[in-house]
């Protein structure tokens, strides 16, 4: 396993201070559109760990926070989908907000929305840092995307090539 990858980082695409920006409008509008109701982010892990410890911190109404983490067998096109790590809370006593840090393929949220939404949850609200629309195999529209770019794999912010790169604080380019 290499520990450095310098030469691969490619160009900064999004700043620290354009995400910032952004998690606050975002968290601005989830502060009114939930005010006086029982809300509960939900991030999946790990990718959404930055973005979703700073978006919570820009919601301004009483919220609880919890995490899930999933699997899923990209390989063979079946959007099979296992959960490695559940909640514990009882969904449906929530509106519910799942919090990605990137829509691909679009198969992970198609199959995590399904799994979430046969708990009964109040109401769901799927939130995306990046979405790839270009890249998309099946149908799938996240309800709110911060940014949208392109058919290239970056890293930063959460997001990983191999498991490095997730403590930059810019989103960058990554050549593989
Ligand atoms: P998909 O939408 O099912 O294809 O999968 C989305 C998942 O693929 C994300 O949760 C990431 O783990 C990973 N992924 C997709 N594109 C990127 C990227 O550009 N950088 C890092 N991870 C990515
Ligand atoms: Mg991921």
């Amino acid at each position: 396993m290499k520990y450095t990858f310098e030469d691969n980082i490619g160009k900064k695409i999004i700043s620290e201070a354009e995400i910032k920006a952004k998690i606050t409008e975002t968290g601005n509008r989830l502060t009114k559109k939930y005010s006086g109701k029982p809300l509960l982010i939900l991030g999946i892990l790990k990718g959404s760990l930055p973005f979703a410890a700073d978006l919570i911190r820009e919601i301004k109404i009483p919220v609880m926070y919890d995490f899930i983490r999933v699997k899923s067998y990209i390989g063979d096109k079946s959007g099979e989908l296992s959960l490695i790590v559940d909640t514990t809370e009882d969904l449906s006593e929530f509106h519910i907000v799942i919090v990605e840090d990137v829509i691909d393929t679009g198969r992970t949220m198609q199959a995590v929305k399904t799994l979430i939404n046969e708990r009964n949850p109040l109401s769901l609200e799927i939130i995306t840092l990046l979405d790839k629309p270009d890249c998309r195999e099946v149908e799938f529209k996240a309800d709110d995307a911060l940014f949208t770019i392109g058919n290239e794999f970056v890293v930063g912010y959460g997001l990983d090539y191999n498991e490095f790169g997730r403590n930059l604080r810019d989103i960058c380019t990554f050549i593989k």
